[in-house]
């Protein structure tokens, strides 16, 4: 069946590039670094419609996509649509294309940050199926993170295309509840950012205690890359696999005590929320 649908893409940028790389199996970064996964969808599956001539280009050279001149056209010839533009030209771009999603009623996947199902389905005044999805940028090297919430009208068939859609640049979970995806933005959808302040942090401790920048980042990098395999292939509890590792009176559990000393649990969670009410109050700003 998916062999038959047309998945049309509104705005061509790195969100788009990733998840196009990742239907037809190509990684849009660091392809000769990661494997290689073999595409679900076909190129001549793949349409894509911006507003620069030079992204549709570009995005068509790439993937052996093709592109439209139009949003217009491009909602005409799909089945899907994937709406990934920026939050704040979001309703600008539906409401310039009502007609069209009104009569062609595609399905809907929205991967704006903070754009709510509701707002959609009240600007667009006919019965829609609509898939929000909170992907993070790991999706660029397919190694992606993806909450997914659907609303009412939409049916299970569209929920798996949505799913086999999304997991093409990682893995993805679906919530219950849209407020979850709020949740979701605070952990998957900001996460990586966390980490990577973490590995910065480490590799400063590491410099200022003498190692050179090189090796502190290829250790740093490698111990985190390391750390998240063996938690994802480990049957065991993760506090488990960190008690492993935390000998008594040894040099981890000096660390450990010091984050504990700092109430690193409160310092996160105090972080946490804040991205999760900054997500809820950018998607009030946007109704
Ligand atoms: N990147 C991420 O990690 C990430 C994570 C989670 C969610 N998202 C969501 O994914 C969406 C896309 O993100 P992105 O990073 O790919 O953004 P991006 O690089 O800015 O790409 C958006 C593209 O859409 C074009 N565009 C804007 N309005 C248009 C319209 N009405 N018709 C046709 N093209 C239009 C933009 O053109 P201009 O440059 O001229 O504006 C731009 O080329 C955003 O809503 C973002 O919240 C991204």
């Amino acid at each position: 069946m998916n062999s038959e649908i047309k998945i049309g893409f509104l705005g061509g940028g790195n969100m788009s590039s990733a998840i196009i790389g990742g239907l037809v199996g190509e990684t849009s970064l660091g392809a000769t670094q990661f494997s290689k996964k073999s595409g679900v969808f076909s190129p001549n599956q793949i349409f894509v419609h911006d507003r620069n001539a030079a992204k549709n280009e570009a995005l068509c050279a790439a993937f052996g996509i093709t592109a439209f001149a139009s949003a217009e056209q491009l909602i005409e010839a799909v089945d899907v649509l994937i709406i990934a533009v920026k939050p704040q030209g979001f309703k600008t771009a539906v409401i310039a294309n009502l007609d069209t999603i009104s009569l062609k009623k595609p399905l809907i996947i929205s991967l704006a940050a903070g754009v709510r199902t509701k707002s959609i389905q009240a600007w667009v005044d006919a019965p829609l199926a609509i898939v929000r999805a909170m992907p993070n940028t790991p999706a660029l090297i397919g190694e992606g993170a993806t909450g997914l919430f659907a609303t009412s009208n939409t049916s299970s068939v569209h929920k798996e295309l949505a799913d086999s859609i999304m997991s093409t640049v990682g893995l993805s979970i679906w919530v219950d509840s849209e407020s979850d995806i709020d949740t979701v933005t605070a952990l998957s959808g900001s996460g990586p950012a966390y980490f990577m302040l973490l590995l910065e942090s480490m590799i400063a401790a590491a410099i200022k205690a003498g190692l050179d920048e090189d090796s502190a980042k290829i250790l740093a990098v490698q111990t985190a890359r390391g750390s998240a395999l063996l938690v994802a292939a480990s049957d065991k509890p993760l506090t488990r696999l960190r008690s492993d590792i935390t000998s008594p009176k040894g040099t981890t559990e000096q660390a450990v005590n010091s984050f504990a000393s700092s109430n690193l649990d409160g310092i996160v969670e105090q972080a946490f929320e804040a991205a999760r009410l900054r997500a809820i109050e950018i998607a009030d700003e946007l109704e």
